[in-house]
């Protein structure tokens, strides 16, 4: 018995080895840092069940962010692998640019059924970036159309993070993404993240609010309303570091769109599909009606990639009609609309139905983010912000002024390894932990992987301190 099991190790640590070299020889991650491509030791994640994830060794991770932010309905799901396969079998592609299908256009009412206002026409795409470059290329496509071709750069956020083609790489405003790659600078502008942990303390929160708004105006009138076409904006930034604004913020942002005409475009690649309890949150919650919604991530739970840009009726219209016999909107992908993806979509949302998901975070989330706010007494945590099921705890090693951004990402690291070692995958941000697990949660697994949070913070605080990088505030 016992040899068996030295046995079974080895051949488990032997197939590690094997994945983590083929690995470093021929795969190319995204973002990878170049200094290290080649020597990574990423964690293999083999198979999965519910919010657990087990990786090359057998080991049992509670998902904490959810995939990245995505696998809402959970994983393993039987009558998700039978929808995928029935379409895989029945028609597994159509040409999106001649032919139509029963179950793309039923996801794309379907969609629009579940959007805010006159949100009602569906463009689909492969994912979010896709989805966010669409919005883009049609507030251009609406200008040029409207006879306004200078009106075209956008407004976006420092923190924000939109995607990674040439467009929606151009308006994400984490900089530090940036340092080795070019960008369409002419086409963007950003204002400062309203993020409110941030303020001044002589500020108030409504005060730092009013503040950003005004800057947001300020700046359309700066470049000149007839330059500016939109604004783009994630409800709550997420990869920037789950930044929830005040309240008020996006409905006097979307009040400042309206009176120069500027297009808003609300991000919900993350917060859409359940994330704050809602199937959308830009009016639920932010009591907004934006012109465009994009969408992706939660779509499908991440059973395969889909992406949607979700266009009002108003501006289908204005962009319709006799006059645009021959303006045709040049965009779109070999896989718009993939009949499996449409599937995999339509089974997806048929569950959060069936299993009121939506009603189900709305229950859990207080409890989710009460547990996190008990780790403030941990003397490095320094902020934790969320809300629904996405949540922040953010590690500072010193209280009121930045640390070097080389130990802020061994602080992330080392909880990161800490973590994975008592069963939860995080994932920092740097400094940042980002929390977003699958929406069927429960509270007491919220617990368990609360407790194993505050463990791993703890221990990778003790290894920071016996190695001189940080010390208790004296009281
Ligand atoms: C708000 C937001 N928009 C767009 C994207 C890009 O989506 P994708 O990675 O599917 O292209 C992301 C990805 O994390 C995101 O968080």
């Amino acid at each position: 018995m016992k040899t068996a099991n030295i046995q079974s190790i080895s051949n488990e640590v032997h197939k590690t080895k094997k994945i983590r070299e083929r690995d470093n020889r021929h795969f190319l991650h995204p973002w990878e840092d170049m200094g290290y491509h080649g020597h990574n030791e990423r964690t293999a994640a083999i198979s999965c069940e519910g919010i657990y994830l087990y990786d090359s060794d057998g080991k049992k991770l509670i998902d904490g962010p959810g995939g990245m932010w995505c696998t809402q309905i959970g994983y393993g799901r039987k009558e998700m692998v039978e929808a995928i396969a029935e379409q895989a079998a029945k028609l597994p592609y159509f040409s999106p640019f001649n032919l139509t299908c029963d179950v793309s256009a039923q996801l794309a009412e379907k969609v629009a059924s579940l959007t805010p206002g006159d949100l009602n026409t569906v463009f689909l795409t492969t994912g979010g970036s896709t989805a966010v470059d669409t919005a883009l290329r049609l507030m251009m496509f609406y200008n040029n159309f409207r006879g306004r071709p200078e009106k075209k750069i956008t407004i976006s956020r420092e923190d924000a993070y939109h995607g990674s083609t040439y467009l929606s790489a151009t308006v994400s405003g984490k900089f530090r993404d940036k340092n080795y790659q070019d960008a369409a600078d002419d086409l963007v502008k950003f204002i400062s993240s309203p993020n409110p942990y941030r303020r001044s303390k002589e500020m108030t929160e409504q005060e730092f609010r009013d503040a950003k708004v005004q800057e947001l105006e300020d700046t359309i009138l700066e470049l000149g309303p007839d330059k500016v076409g939109a604004f783009i904006a994630e409800p709550i930034l997420a990869s920037g570091g789950v930044v929830v604004p005040v309240p008020g913020y996006h409905r006097m942002c979307l009040d400042v769109c309206r009176k120069y005409d500027v297009l808003y475009i609300s991000d919900e690649v993350v917060t859409g599909f359940g994330r704050l309890g809602y199937w959308f949150a830009s009016e639920p919650v932010f009591d907004i009606q934006p012109d465009i919604i994009t969408s992706a991530k939660g779509l499908t739970s991440g059973y395969l990639p889909l992406g949607a840009c979700i266009v009002s009726d108003r501006l289908m219209k204005e962009m319709g009609g006799e006059k645009a016999e021959g303006a045709v909107f040049s965009n779109g992908y070999t896989y718009s609309g993939h009949p499996v993806s449409c599937a995999a979509a339509l089974k997806n949302i048929e569950i959060m139905e069936n299993e009121k998901i939506l009603e189900h975070v709305r229950e859990v989330s207080p409890h989710f983010l009460n547990r996190l706010q008990e780790l403030r007494d941990i003397p490095i945590v320094g902020d934790v912000r969320g809300q629904g099921l996405m949540a922040c705890v953010e590690c500072e090693l010193k209280k009121d002024e930045e640390s070097p951004l080389e130990l802020d990402y061994k602080m992330g690291l080392r909880i990161d390894n800490h973590c994975q070692k008592l069963g939860l995958m995080v994932r920092p941000v740097v400094n940042m932990n980002v929390m977003s697990p699958p929406l069927i949660i429960t509270k007491t697994q919220i617990d368990e992987m609360v407790d194993i949070l505050r463990e791993g913070i703890i221990r990778a605080m003790k290894d920071l301190e016996q190695e001189g990088l940080w010390k208790p505030a004296q009281c």
